[in-house]
């Protein structure tokens, strides 16, 4: 199996997760799981949104988050943006890179951020010149890329299309999101085999959410592609309040165990890792669909049964 060396992961559990968390997590708690995912060595974390406090209330504190992380060095801290408002506060609030968002469906979009793609697009633009202005790059990801929960399939030409529009717009990197979990392996692959040579030199991201246990699968899929940007939430956090039928994102500490298990360098410590997830745990009051924080990892042994010890044949 061909797969990368290294892959570089991007926690969005306090964004994704956080934001659809029926209880408002205090500011502290959010700032601590950031503090905790940096040191565990994770490199990139999508840490809030700036979006409007009525539409998603429990990420209102973005700003108060963002001041009062511990920013490690080496670490990359983004923000979720939609329009040319948001991408003002972010600047304030001393983001590394702006992550941005618009559907490849219309009426994903429109249940999301309340415009058509078009009028998306030109907000797109608006963040990318405050953006330029600030020397913050642009990452733009595109929900709805591998079916909407409205429209069901997206063709491959419309997604194509609004790849095309963003790059033209000077977005470095791309992220495909899988916002409800419809994707599977093979349409992956197809995706990306057409669209990473359409579009050389951008940064690709899977964004996988699980609601259908196709997250790792649909993962290792866009590795044998060459993708080595993946986006994961930590204890499997995560969903789109305005998706209907949305559920987690692939689970951190299990994506990472299966890379590391695979060969595949993530520069994240997977006991640190585990720890976090327990400890994201306590604070939204219950266990989460993470596999790795019940199971432990694979190098895990357990004593012999009393029945089997001393009967094992040499060697
Ligand atoms: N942050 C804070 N306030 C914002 C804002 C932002 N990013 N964008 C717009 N606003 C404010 C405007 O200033 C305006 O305020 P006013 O009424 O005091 O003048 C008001 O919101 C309405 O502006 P408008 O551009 O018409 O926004 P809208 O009501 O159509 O909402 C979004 C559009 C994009 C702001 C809203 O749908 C949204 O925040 N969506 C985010 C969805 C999300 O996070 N989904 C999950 C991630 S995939
Ligand atoms: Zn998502």
């Amino acid at each position: 199996m061909q797969v990368p060396e290294r892959v570089t992961i991007c926690e969005v559990g306090t964004r994704d997760g956080f934001q659809i968390e029926p209880e408002f997590i205090a500011t502290e708690q959010k700032v601590e799981v950031v503090d905790l995912l940096a040191d565990a060595g994770v490199p990139r974390i999508e840490v809030t949104s700036f979006v409007h406090p009525k539409t998603v209330p429990q990420l209102r504190d973005a700003e108060a988050v963002m001041a009062a992380i511990r920013r490690r060095p080496g670490t990359r801290y983004a923000a979720l943006v939609p329009n040319d408002k948001g991408a003002a506060r972010a600047v304030d609030a001393g983001v590394d890179v702006i992550h941005t968002v618009v559907s490849a469906s219309e009426s994903h979009n429109l249940a999301n951020v309340n415009m058509t793609i078009a009028e998306s697009i030109d907000k797109l633009r608006a963040v990318a010149q405050i953006a330029a202005r600030a020397g913050v790059p642009v990452q733009c990801g595109i929900s709805t890329s591998f079916g909407c929960p409205f429209e069901g399939d997206v063709p491959l030409d419309r997604l194509e299309g609004v790849v095309a529009r963003l790059v033209d717009l000077g977005a470095r990197g791309i992220g495909l999101a899988d916002t409800t979990g419809m994707a599977n392996p093979r349409q992956v692959s197809t995706v990306l085999e057409r669209l990473i040579p359409r579009f050389p030199g951008i940064e690709w991201t899977l964004h996988t959410h699980d609601t259908r246990a196709m997250a790792i699968p649909n993962i290792l899929a866009a590795l044998e592609c060459g993708v080595t940007h993946l986006d994961a939430s930590i204890g499997g956090l995560g969903g789109c309040p305005f998706a209907p039928g949305a559920s987690g994102n692939v689970c951190t500490e299990d994506l990472v165990h299966c890379l590391h298990a695979m060969g595949v360098a993530t520069g994240i410590d997977l006991d640190r890792l585990i720890g976090v997830s327990r400890r994201v745990e306590q604070i939204v009051g219950r266990s989460l669909p993470g596999q790795i924080i019940k199971a432990g990892p694979s190098t895990r042994r357990y004593p012999l049964p009393d029945t089997v010890a001393g009967r094992l044949p040499p060697g």
